[in-house]
């Protein structure tokens, strides 16, 4: 029989040492806001994963030096092989403590100060951290609206770009957080092309690769082409799938044996690809046993983006809600509302009293625009967009 797991549980996060929760005084000069706004999950992680590290952490009492066994990489191979279509070796892989410090590595190793990188945005904000923080330099090939509201690469200005800026790194957000967008292997294989011609190396970050929604699948860069094996360098997890972040497991995939043995050997060299044992043990009970955890998880996320996008409908109409087609995130248009960007925040925060991401963040075309965590118990959910529902009120009532 079927189990069934539950996301209506309501879990005190509060004085966990949680960013979302004990991090809002920070982030949004109060702390009682409710918090939808970092990227984990306000659901109890797969109990299988849970059981596993209790296994682990009293069933043997000795924790020395780790070294991954095969079946923790053969764990991931089998996962990405079955659900992605992406084969790869043991060899081809590496284990990652975290995607933001892999990518940061990997600006570190591919590319030198002064050098260009590419980013789309509106997009996640640490690669543009990482990338000026290192003395690189960003060039933005901008995401382009499109009639219905949704977004698209404009492949004609990164050619562009590749042709007169001559970057040496591109970052393909895959799928593409904060709106969601899971990349067709058209638009890739294009990219992947550009890249190759113009000698680009192509950083595809596939965290989120395992949150595709309903009608919609991941693809992998490194499925789509030779040119794509030859110019791509991957990083992919369990830690959003599973909502295990604070574990910190990520890997690293690379065909191209002239980009992946040098990055490996420094890597190694440097002890940046030892896991430790319980980033193995969860890694290893997340890909064997987590499948139904996450269909029902995903099922329940989906739930909640229709009621997010009927409730602004119905209630709160200078609001849009763009759905994702991948990732527990929506992308909240509240250009409508026709408030500047202080008042925008204030609105959300000192008026509706919840915390979420400001658009502006993922840089300027983020402007109007609000990046809202689904991935809660429903009736937390409801109660924020009853929290704002109220709050736009007081804009035409004041
Ligand atoms: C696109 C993307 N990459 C990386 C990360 C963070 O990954 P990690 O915690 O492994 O550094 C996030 C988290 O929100 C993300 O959205």
């Amino acid at each position: 029989m079927n189990k069934k797991y539950d996301f209506d549980q309501l879990i005190d996060r509060q004085g966990s040492g949680s960013v979302m929760y004990d991090m809002r005084q920070a982030m949004f000069g109060r702390d009682d806001v409710l918090p939808l706004w970092v990227a984990d999950m306000g659901f109890a992680a797969c109990p299988e994963i849970t059981q596993s590290l209790a296994e682990r952490v009293t069933g043997h009492p000795i924790y020395g030096y780790s070294v991954p066994l095969e079946d923790y990489w053969q764990s991931i191979i089998d996962w990405q092989r079955e659900r992605n279509g992406l084969e790869f070796t043991i060899d081809e892989a590496c284990f990652i403590g975290g995607i933001v410090h892999g990518f940061a590595l990997a600006i570190n190793h591919f590319t030198r100060p002064g050098d260009k990188v590419v980013i789309q945005e509106p997009v996640y904000h640490p690669f543009r951290n990482v990338i000026t923080g290192n003395n690189r330099l960003v060039v933005n090939n901008a995401l382009k609206r499109t009639g219905d509201g949704f977004y698209e690469m404009d492949l004609e200005d990164l050619e562009r770009i590749f042709e007169t800026q001559r970057p040496r790194m591109m970052v393909l957000c895959n799928p593409h957080n904060p709106i969601g967008i899971a990349w067709p292997a058209d638009v890739q294989r294009q990219v992947a092309a550009l890249a190759r011609r113009y000698g680009v190396i192509v950083f595809s970050d596939e965290i989120h690769g395992d949150l595709v929604l309903k009608g919609h699948r991941h693809t992998s860069f490194l499925t789509v082409s030779d040119d794509a094996r030859e110019v791509g360098v991957i990083m992919g997890a369990p830690s959003k799938t599973f909502n295990i972040a604070g574990i910190v497991s990520s890997w690293c995939v690379i065909k191209n044996p002239d980009l992946r043995r040098p990055f490996f050997n420094w890597l190694v060299i440097n002890d940046e690809c030892s896991p430790n044992f319980l980033a193995m043990t969860a890694t290893r009970a997340a890909y064997r046993h987590g499948a139904e955890w996450l269909g029902q998880c995903l099922e329940y996320i989906e739930g909640n983006i229709d009621m997010v996008a009927d409730y602004c409908r119905e209630h709160i109409p200078g609001i849009r809600a763009i759905k994702p087609q991948a990732s527990f995130l929506v992308w909240l248009d509240c250009s409508a509302l026709g408030l500047e960007h202080d008042a925008l925040i204030d609105l959300f925060v000192n008026k509706a009293r919840i915390g979420l991401n400001d658009g502006a963040m993922f840089g300027k075309a983020g402007n109007g625009f609000m990046r809202l965590n689904v991935a809660v118990p429903r009736a937390t959910l409801r109660q924020a967009m009853q929290q704002l529902a109220d709050a736009v009120l007081t804009l035409s009532n004041p």
